[in-house]
């Protein structure tokens, strides 16, 4: 095919996309599938944050705002980090974004010159490499396995440095794998990519969504990084495409700059939706979901590696569990497809988290209530057996 770019080539498709489409159909039928493929909480937007944005569409003044945000959901977001976080923030290091998504194509641009490279976990989310590609840099896949809870440390970053090294982007808690980088690692990766001439960027979207521990911020060691978060998960706003990042000081006028050239603003309705978010009322309900999280982890954990499912670091955050399956099949993306025909699970195939072993991983995402998590687990114990 002419015309098309050539980086192009480079952005593969997410799998999962198709997977759900075909449980999708599967359901039209009248099938019973049991959804754990999908990477949003199961939970609807909180009442009182659907109240402000309908508060806000009955004044019709749905306008754009500056492209960093409105100024007043700069400063909810810095104090939501003082309040939570014990965090001190000047709330113009915040920018608002359409979603995380946003968040790191701005970075990516302002940061990334073509042809340098960042360092990325793998596993790790599947969109980060191709936001490298977008901006003609190179992403560089570092495998990480259960010895570092499969997460990047200082010494894997050091021996993965290259000349032409630009950044290297975290996640914690991680996307496919729920774990954590702790705070004495935090400050070892920060210092040795600070020594090394490069750029921390870390990814905290599953923040407040955490836990056997408090959970936390990598601002809290440095102002010399980038942090990308979202309102997504935690607050439970996935279609409302808003996010943030915080930028080191000198980077906020060529971020802004780039905002207000690509996006304008993020989208105006969601940002006063955003303003209900940081009351204690909403606060209590994030938390009696996060509870519920984390009795879905506490049973499906235990429940898969009965099953002969390798799980061999405790997940402490997001909703997934990245779940070895060699004992148990030789390809996960046949044993995803199986699953789904035969026993009505919907399951993601490790291929798309990167190229570190995908074909013996699977991703199960408690993103559906308990009931449903029991039939689940029995249904691949059947299958299993037949
Ligand atoms: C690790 C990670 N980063 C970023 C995103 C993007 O999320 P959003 O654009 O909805 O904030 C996701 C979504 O699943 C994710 O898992």
């Amino acid at each position: 095919m002419t015309g098309i770019a050539r980086r192009m080539q480079r952005i593969a498709p997410f799998y999962v996309m198709d997977l759900l489409a075909q449980a999708r159909r599967m359901e039209a039928e009248g099938r019973s599938i049991i959804h754990m493929e999908i990477g949003e909480p199961d939970f609807d937007t909180p009442p009182p944050v659907v109240a402000a944005g309908q508060a806000a569409l009955a004044t019709g003044e749905i306008h754009y705002t500056p492209a960093k945000g409105l100024a007043a959901l700069q400063q909810a977001i810095a104090g939501h980090y003082r309040d939570r976080y014990a965090t001190d923030l000047d709330p113009q290091r915040v920018v608002v974004t359409p979603g995380s998504s946003g968040a790191l194509q701005l970075i990516m641009s302002v940061l990334v010159n073509p042809g340098e490279s960042v360092l990325l976990a793998d596993p790790g989310y599947p969109c980060n490499r191709h936001f490298v590609e977008l901006v003609d840099g190179v992403p560089v896949p570092v495998a990480v396995g259960p010895e570092t809870a499969y997460q990047l440390t200082a010494r894997l970053v050091e021996e993965a440095w290259r000349d032409d090294t630009k950044a290297v982007l975290l996640a914690s808690p991680s996307n496919p794998t729920g774990t954590l980088i702790s705070d004495d690692e935090m400050r070892k990766l920060h210092a040795t990519v600070e020594r090394l001439g490069g750029v921390l960027i870390v990814d905290e979207i599953y923040q407040g969504l955490v836990y056997d521990e408090v959970g936390g911020t990598a601002l809290r060691f440095a102002d010399n990084l980038f942090v990308i978060n979202s309102f997504s998960k935690f607050f439970g706003m996935t279609g409302w495409r808003l996010g943030w990042l915080v930028a080191p000081e000198t980077f906020i006028d060529p971020i802004d700059r780039l905002a207000q050239n690509i996006f304008l603003s993020a989208p105006t309705l969601s940002q006063h939706a955003a303003l209900g978010a940081f009351t204690p009322q909403v606060m209590e309900i994030l938390e009696r979901r996060r509870q519920a999280f984390q009795a879905r982890r506490d049973f499906l954990l235990p429940s898969l590696r009965e099953l002969g499912f390798s799980i061999p670091v405790t997940p402490q955050g997001a909703f997934y569990l990245y779940a070895g399956c060699s004992e148990l099949c030789d390809d996960s993306k046949v044993f995803a497809q199986e699953l789904l025909q035969k026993a009505g699970v919907a399951v993601t195939p490790g291929l798309d988290f990167g190229f570190n072993r995908p074909q013996s991983h699977l991703r199960f995402a408690y993103t559906t209530d308990l009931e449903r998590l029991r039939e689940g687990v029995e249904r691949i114990s059947a299958f299993l057996a037949s």
